[in-house]
């Protein structure tokens, strides 16, 4: 039977690269992207004939309720990948600025998690958030990125709320992904691998925990990471 991943965030970097990846697995693949125009990109993608693009601003409620809305049931995966890297410095920033960066990397993305928790299937169903190695307080030995960070271990805290809810109770798997630290227009040229890297070891994973019933923090080669 064909599988159905929603893949959240797919104009560029790791989103589009989720797409791409899971198109040539043999999914079926539900993409949002938040700008009109962005969508040529996706449709050049070999076997996009598999493919259907919304519209969806993660902080928007009224996008949130129109996506659901027009989803089919259930949905193997659920990947909520957006996000943006905020504000250096929490003292520096102004009060705009650090609602942004909470409201698009953990309000939003937590609150489309909800929204669509029981539209992934029950036991093997998973339901994944774009996390950082950012996002744990164990593995931060050198600090920066402050904001970041801090949107991110939220992002995890909620993560774990929501799976404690219905997900677990449904068996669905929750996972709370670090890429790698990727080259895309948010890691940079100089960063430790591309997205085709990326993407075909979060795939591996999605894969490789669907029915464990957990909900994990692990990286795209699997490795677990310290909360
Ligand atoms: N690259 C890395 O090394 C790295 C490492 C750890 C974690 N991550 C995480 O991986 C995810 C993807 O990062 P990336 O490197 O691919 O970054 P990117 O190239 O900057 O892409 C970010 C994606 O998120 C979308 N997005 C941002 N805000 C949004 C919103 N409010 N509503 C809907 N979509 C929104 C962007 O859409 P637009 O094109 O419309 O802006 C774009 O598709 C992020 O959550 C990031 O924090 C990345």
């Amino acid at each position: 039977m064909t599988q159905t991943i929603l893949i959240v965030g797919a104009s560029r970097g790791l989103g589009l690269g989720l797409v791409a990846e899971h198109l040539k697995r043999g999914f079926d693949v539900i993409a949002t992207v938040r700008k009109t125009g962005d969508e040529p990109a996706l449709k050049a993608l070999p076997g996009s004939d598999r493919l259907t693009i919304h519209h969806l601003d993660v902080t928007s409620d009224a996008d949130i309720a129109r996506l659901a809305a027009a989803l089919p049931d259930p949905i193997d995966v659920v990947f909520i990948n957006a996000g943006i890297s905020g504000p250096k410095s929490v003292v520096a920033a102004t009060a705009d600025e650090l609602n942004a960066a909470m409201q698009a990397n953990v309000f939003g993305p937590i609150r489309l998690a909800h929204a669509l928790a029981d539209r992934v299937r029950e036991q093997t169903g998973v339901l994944a958030l774009m996390s950082s190695i950012m996002g744990s307080i164990a593995e931060n030995t050198s600090g920066g990125m402050e904001v970041y960070r801090a949107t991110k271990t939220a992002q995890n805290s909620f993560a774990r709320s929501l799976w404690l809810g219905s997900p677990r109770a449904r068996g669905v798997t929750v996972l709370s992904v670090h890429p790698g630290w990727v080259k895309t227009d948010m890691g940079g040229a100089g960063a430790d691998i591309d997205v085709d890297t990326s993407v075909s070891g979060i795939a591996d994973q999605l894969k490789a925990h669907a029915g464990s019933h957990a909900h994990r923090f692990i990286d795209y080669s699997g490795r677990e990471i310290a909360w």
